[in-house]
């Protein structure tokens, strides 16, 4: 495969200006009533918290199968935190929750995972347990539908990152039912010139990495820097914050049905062509109708072998998610064989066909599977 082959994966590059102004302005249908726009899923999850008035003295449960950054605004405004078990193909784990709810627990959180519904647990808890706030992270799943209409809306409090699957400098999403918003605080935003920096500083690196895809002249370190310089002024800036001007007018001009069918298309072509094994394996052999995928998960015998392999060919498959070091390895023994094996092929809207048949290719050849 030659070396130089275009990259596969990593961070999103601005779209350039031509894109942005033929854009459908579909996106608009995200600015619905009720929707708040945050500067991130952090600061979304923050508004959350705030909005449902949590406090040290409450308990929230959240699923074993996490990111840190999901876990951190819980920390940081003191609520305790209860993990609950997932199933190794990340449903949640009802009995489990029964045995943790109890008077203190005042909300439960779940995600829905690489844009696959989480919608039965939901239902399970509105009937079992109305008492309890549901919050959904539909940051994989912002462009998911179930029967119509966005999956986005079926619990009490809806959060998610728009940043995962639209090429923004910052953006996140709150929207809540109704008696939360009569009966809850009103989300009050903060400004903050790191929340500004934060921004400056990736679109920087989005606009720098645009320049380098079509000319390759500089080191790639320069936009891989302010990437990460972002990261961590994202991490330090007070929150809530509001989503930028900027990001709102990408939000406007995005096109979402298009992004939708492109991320299926190349999600079914890997379906159809991976020849799946115990070595590789896709997480969710169904592409159900509706779902939009944040990427394509495998888990690998050899995680880290496959990565290297993909990473060698341009191809950069992140690990969603490394679990944080507080969810107990012995209890929840499922997640972690989920993160141990994981790696996220990317399908997202920059790829084509010929990108996957790419990822298909180095796969085979890792495997050693023999043509016919
Ligand atoms: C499921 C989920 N929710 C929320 C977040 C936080 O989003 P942000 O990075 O925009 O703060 C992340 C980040 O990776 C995530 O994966």
């Amino acid at each position: 495969m030659s070396r130089l082959a275009r990259e596969i994966g990593s961070d999103f590059h601005l779209p350039d200006r031509s894109a942005i102004s033929a854009g459908s302005g579909a996106g608009r249908v995200l600015l619905s009533k009720g929707v708040v726009l945050c500067a991130s899923g952090r600061d979304a999850l923050h508004a959350a918290i705030l909005s449902l008035r949590l406090t040290p003295s409450d308990e929230v449960l959240l699923p074993s199968y996490l990111c840190e950054d999901v876990m951190i605004p819980f920390v940081e405004r003191g609520v305790r935190v209860i993990f609950y078990g997932v199933s190794s193909c990340l449903e949640a784990d009802w009995e489990d929750i029964r045995r943790k709810v109890c008077p203190r627990t005042k909300a439960l959180l779940l995600i829905h995972y690489f844009g696959f519904s989480q919608s039965s647990t939901i239902t399970f808890m509105s009937q079992t347990y109305p008492e309890i706030s549901l919050i959904e992270d539909c940051s994989h799943a912002l462009l998911s539908r179930r029967d119509g209409a966005w999956l986005w809306g079926g619990a009490d409090v809806s959060v998610a990152s728009l940043r995962k699957l639209l090429p923004l400098p910052d953006g996140g999403l709150i929207a809540r039912r109704p008696k939360c918003v009569s009966g809850g605080a009103p989300v009050v935003f903060r400004r903050s010139l790191r929340h500004g920096l934060f921004v400056g500083c990736r679109v920087a690196a989005a606009g720098l990495k645009g320049l380098w895809l079509r000319y390759p002249f500089f080191p790639k370190r320069l936009f891989r820097r302010l990437f990460s310089w972002s990261e961590g002024l994202l991490s330090a800036s007070p929150k809530p914050a509001r989503m930028s001007c900027l990001s709102r007018r990408l939000l406007c001009s995005a096109d979402l049905e298009a992004v939708i069918a492109t991320r299926r298309r190349n999600y079914a072509y890997l379906l159809e062509n991976l020849q799946a094994d115990e070595t590789v394996r896709p997480l969710f052999p169904h592409l159900e109708e509706g779902v939009c995928p944040l990427g394509f998960p495998v888990l690998a015998t050899d995680r880290d072998g496959l990565a290297q392999a993909l990473i060698r060919e341009r191809i950069y498959p992140p690990v969603h998610w490394e679990l944080p070091r507080s969810v107990d390895r012995r209890e929840f023994a499922e997640a972690w064989s989920v993160s141990d094996r994981i790696l996220t092929l990317p399908v997202d809207q920059r790829y084509t066909l010929e990108d996957m048949r790419r990822i298909v290719s180095v796969l085979r050849s890792y495997r050693e599977v023999p043509t016919e």
